[in-house]
Formats: structure tokens, C-alpha cells, sequence
């Protein structure tokens, strides 16, 4: 039998117990799998007192996640503690450093240090798998690392923030508020501590940014990402969508452009036919579409601590796996064992960080793409003229324009003497539309803000 790898875990919350749980229920299997036994030998948390439903007896207890990194006791190090400052950094650099394989689920940890950690475990020689970081139990960082090395990517897409997908979903279907439905997606857990991470677009801006340089072979860069949220989405886009033969879905979008890579994260109105539109509840998905092939799309579940866990749980095993040939000596060096060694080394993010490039950023405002504009517009002759006068000024042509009255008599709204005017255009830029609404604005013939949600091509 080959040794087992000792594994210390660093964060036993939701995730870190899931995954405890996970390697006690499956010993027998995985040690199938990877030809050796995976132990976790070691836990660090902040409290030890805590209940957390699963045994940590046998396990040594440390309280310094740093320490753990450290410790000979281990070969492999999971970082499950979260945020892109200390402890989380120091522990990570530490056990790359001191060359141990790392696992983590830290995508802010990676989306602002990521190449540096890369850096350091190529100069190791070690491992630093993150599949955990990006839609939870979907295998997409293993999909564009490994599955499509031999592809060029065009674009990648998807639902990467359970949160969110969970609340438009209840909104649209059960007509509930956003608010009710936000608490609901918090007492199940998919929420971040701070749910504006998840509901203002930072978390799936986080989870692109790791994305984009697989894809593309860029270095990680989350400032050039445009991001927007779904604070600002009403039951009256979502309904509007449904009408038009849409729903609206938070998506992550990197592109390549003539002007570069174009990152995204906001609301966009998706056909309701495609694949994507599908994807209902706390489920995330991701579409590649690459040279050569057809798009695939990866559906699964996006959050969660068993979900997270079962990705940890894969990259854990891996690293089981290609190490198989080394034991361990006295004086904790590894040594080949002379079986045949069958480990292949990926760069953490699918290149060697010395290929890496510097993201050339496409400005939004030369996005390309369809709109849906809602607009509360006056009720009065002309209105209608003046709107479409400004938006052919900026040549946007419309495929479609509806003003609605309400089928249950004036509202409030039309009393006050206006209507909701919802417009779709043919593809324009993103500098056209806001030129247009500029000017509609400026031409008093609506009230409020205009809502503006892209629509995306699948
Ligand atoms: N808060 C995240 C989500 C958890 O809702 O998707 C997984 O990153």
C-alpha cells in the first residue's frame, strides 16, 4: 500500500465539515481511486469547542493556521479559512513555500493574488488546485486548465453566484420580493457573510477574473472587470422578459474583441430557449465556446458547503494521485520510490506564470450587444416621437417597443400621467445607448432612471 497523504485543513465551517465528513464516508473509495489513502491528519479552526457534526478526534488541533501550514505532519495544506488578506495569504505562501501542495477554495485570495501563489508553487514544484474557488461542484477550472488545452476560447459565460440565480428565480416564479428572497438564500447558506458581495456582482466578478486567465492566458485582473448588480432588478423587467421571451440571469462574460477582453458582470436578459435560461434556483452554469467545437455548457451546483466540499475533495485527490510514486524519509524529504510515477504538472493556471499576459481591456463603452430599456415615460402626444428621435440620432434601431397600460386600470403611475415604455434594440454600443438616454433625460419626457439590461447572444 502507498502512503496515505496526510492532509491539514485549515477552516471548518460549513465547508470545512462537509469535506471531513466527505473523506470519512469514502476512505474506501478514494483510496481506490488515487492508490493511496487520503487522511486528514490535522484541523485548525478558531474555536475548539465548537459543534460541528463530524469527529475530529484523532486529528491534531491548531489553533495557527500558519503553524499548520508549516507542519511536517502534513503533505498537503486546504486553505478553507476565506479573504484575500491574512491569515488565509501568509498560511498559503508558507506551506507553497515549504513545499507543500495547497488546496484552496479562496477566490479572493486568488483573484488578487493568484499569480504570485502561482509563482511560488511552480518554484516549488508543487500543487495549487482551486476548483472549489469557481461555481462550487461544477469542474470548470479543471475544463479550461486541462480539458481544453488544445482549444482557443473565444468566450466564457455563466451563473456563477448561487445567490443571486436563487433570487431572481423566487422573484419570477414565486412573485416574492427581493428582500424575502435574499433572507431565504441566507438561511440556506448560499449568502456570503456580506450578501452585497454576492448581490452587487463582486463575487462572480471574483470568480471570472480566475476564468478569464484560464481561458485566456492572462494574468488575473478583477479591476478590469465592469461590474453591475441585481439590487436594481424590478418584478416588472422580470415579468417584461417573460413576455418578450427572456429571463434575466446575473452572468460573468469574458470575451476576446478586436479591442481586447471584454469582462462583464451584470444583469442580462438571456432567450429563454437557450441552455443557459434553464438554469434555475442556487445552480450555476458555464458556457465555453471555443474554436473547433460546438459550445459546452456545465450545469451544477454552485454553492454549498457538500457541493464546495466535493470540489476540495477532487482537487485533494489529485494531488493524491501525482504523487503516488514518492515516499516520504526520515528527514521529511520526498523521494521517488522507483514504481513508475505517472504525475503530470499543471500550471495553476494552465500556463506557466512566465507566459501569462497583461489583460488588454476592451472599455465597455464599445460593447456591442442588444438592450432592453424600460423607461417611465409622460403620458402625452409626441412623447413616443421625441424618444425614438433621440435613439435614431444615435442610428439604434428597435426591434421592439411596448407601452403598457395596466390591464386593471390606471396606476398610480398613469394617474400621475405616465406609462412604462419598455424597448428593445437591435446591437448597438454601449456608448450609443447611454448617449440616447442622456438625451431622452435631458428632454424631460420621462421620469426616474431608465432601466438598461443587456441582452446576450446564446
Ligand atoms: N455566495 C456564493 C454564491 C457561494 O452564492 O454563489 C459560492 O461562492
Amino acid at each position: 500500500m502507498n502512503k496515505p497523504l496526510r492532509v491539514g485543513v485549515a477552516g471548518i465551517g460549513t465547508v470545512g465539515a462537509a469535506l471531513i465528513a466527505q473523506v470519512a464516508s469514502q476512505r474506501a473509495q478514494l483510496t481506490a481511486r488515487c492508490g493511496r489513502p487520503i487522511e486528514i491528519v490535522a484541523v485548525c479552526a478558531r474555536s475548539k469547542g465548537k459543534k460541528r457534526g463530524v469527529d475530529l478526534k484523532k486529528m491534531k488541533w491548531f489553533s495557527d493556521p500558519v503553524e499548520l501550514a508549516g507542519d511536517s505532519s502534513i503533505d498537503l495544506f486546504v486553505e478553507l479559512m476565506g479573504g484575500a488578506g491574512d491569515p488565509a495569504k501568509t498560511a498559503v505562501e508558507f506551506a507553497l513555500a515549504s513545499g507543500k501542495s495547497v488546496v484552496t477554495a479562496n477566490k479572493a485570495l486568488l483573484a488578487k493574488h493568484g499569480v504570485k501563489l502561482a509563482q511560488l508553487a511552480e518554484k516549488s514544484g508543487v500543487a495549487l488546485n482551486y476548483e472549489a474557488a469557481v461555481a462550487a461542484a461544477i469542474p470548470i477550472v479543471r475544463t479550461l486548465r486541462e480539458g481544453l488545452t488544445g482549444n482557443a476560447v473565444n468566450r466564457v459565460y455563466g451563473i456563477l453566484n448561487g445567490t443571486c440565480n436563487y433570487i431572481l428565480t423566487r422573484m419570477e416564479q414565486e412573485k416574492l420580493s427581493f428582500a424575502e428572497c435574499l433572507k431565504q438564500a441566507q438561511d440556506l447558506g448560499y449568502a456570503e457573510a456580506n450578501p452585497a458581495f454576492d448581490i452587487e456582482g463582486h463575487d462572480t466578478a471574483q470568480k471570472l477574473s480566475l476564468l478569464a486567465s484560464l481561458a485566456f492566458g492572462t494574468k488575473i485582473d478583477e479591476s478590469a472587470i465592469y461590474v453591475e448588480g441585481i439590487s436594481s432588478i424590478a418584478a416588472a423587467d422580470l415579468a417584461a422578459a417573460d413576455e418578450l421571451g427572456y429571463r434575466v440571469k446575473l452572468l460573468g462574460v469574458a470575451v476576446k474583441t478586436p479591442q481586447g477582453i471584454e469582462q462583464r458582470v451584470h444583469p442580462t436578459m438571456v432567450r429563454k430557449d437557450s441552455a443557459i435560461a434553464q438554469v434555475m434556483g442556487v445552480t450555476n452554469a458555464v458556457t465555453i465556446d471555443a474554436a473547433g467545437i460546438n459550445p459546452i455548457t456545465l450545469i451544477g451546483p454552485g454553492a454549498g458547503g457538500a457541493a464546495t466540499a466535493s470540489a476540495v475533495l477532487s482537487d485533494i485527490a489529485d494531488v493524491a494521485r501525482t504523487q503516488v510514486g514518492y515516499t516520504r524519509l526520515a528527514n521529511d524529504k520526498l523521494q521517488n520510490s522507483g514504481k513508475p510515477e505517472f504525475c503530470v504538472k499543471v500550471a495553476p493556471f494552465g500556463r506557466p506564470t512566465s507566459i501569462l499576459t497583461s489583460v488588454r481591456k476592451a472599455p465597455m463603452q464599445r460593447h456591442e450587444g442588444g438592450y432592453y430599456i424600460r423607461l417611465q415615460a409622460r403620458d402625452k402626444p409626441g412623447t413616443a416621437a421625441s424618444i425614438a428621435t433621440r435613439l435614431a440620432e444615435q442610428e439604434i434601431s428597435l426591434e421592439s417597443i411596448v407601452q403598457r397600460h395596466p390591464k386593471d386600470g390606471p396606476s398610480a403611475d398613469t394617474a400621475k400621467g405616465s406609462v412604462p415604455v419598455i424597448l428593445i434594440t437591435y446591437a448597438t454600443s454601449e456608448d450609443s445607448v447611454r448617449k440616447a438616454l442622456a438625451a431622452v433625460g435631458h428632454d424631460k419626457v420621462i421620469s426616474g432612471r431608465p432601466q438598461v439590461i443587456r441582452i446576450e447572444k446564446n
